[in-house]
């Protein structure tokens, strides 16, 4: 018999670093958006990137990662989580959804191919458009990361 899992049992999970008031907003609106009433099933767990765990990414359906852009390149905290969890979680995690977002001054482009080349590697399908944003979170923005919050969470909804 094929066992089917219930929608209920599915996991987003949102590795994040959020070192700041204006990334906090974006984290919020992410999350928002994720939860929304309107998605059914899927249970939303933010854990701050220096944090997040082997078992937190075995266990999750799916995935979205935020950073703010560091030196052209993902922060030392989400480089930190990718450090741990690639190599073993590189055979299960395969064909998986994930978004992600970047928040940074003015140049968020080395941080999103940085974030880019490990969830390519880990076999990661991406399901939403990369979010960059530069500069002041406005109306607009928290608009953005709802809608990809909300992408996410609906697609791991409907996974079967
Ligand atoms: C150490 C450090 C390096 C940074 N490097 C970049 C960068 O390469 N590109 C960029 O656009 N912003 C850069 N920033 C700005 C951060 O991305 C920004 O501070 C962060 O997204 C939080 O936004 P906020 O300062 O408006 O709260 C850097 C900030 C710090 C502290």
């Amino acid at each position: 018999m094929i066992e089917q899992r219930e929608a209920a049992d599915r996991t987003l999970l949102v590795v994040h670093h959020t070192p700041s008031p204006a990334t906090r907003e974006l984290l919020e609106a992410v999350l928002g958006g994720a939860n929304d009433p309107d998605i059914d099933g899927v249970t939303v767990r933010a854990v701050p990137a220096l944090g997040a765990t082997v078992p937190d990414v075995l266990a999750a359906d799916g995935y979205l990662f935020g950073t703010p852009a560091n030196f052209g390149y993902m922060s030392g905290a989400l480089k930190h989580f990718f450090d741990t969890v690639y190599y073993p979680c590189l055979d299960t995690v395969a064909g998986r959804p994930y978004g992600m977002w970047v928040h940074g001054n003015d140049d968020t482009a080395g941080a999103v191919s940085s974030v880019r080349r490990l969830v390519t590697g880990m076999g990661l399908t991406q399901v939403a458009a990369d979010l960059e944003i530069t500069g002041p979170v406005d109306a607009q923005v928290r608009e953005r990361c709802y809608e990809l919050g909300g992408t996410v969470a609906v697609t791991v909804a409907e996974q079967m």
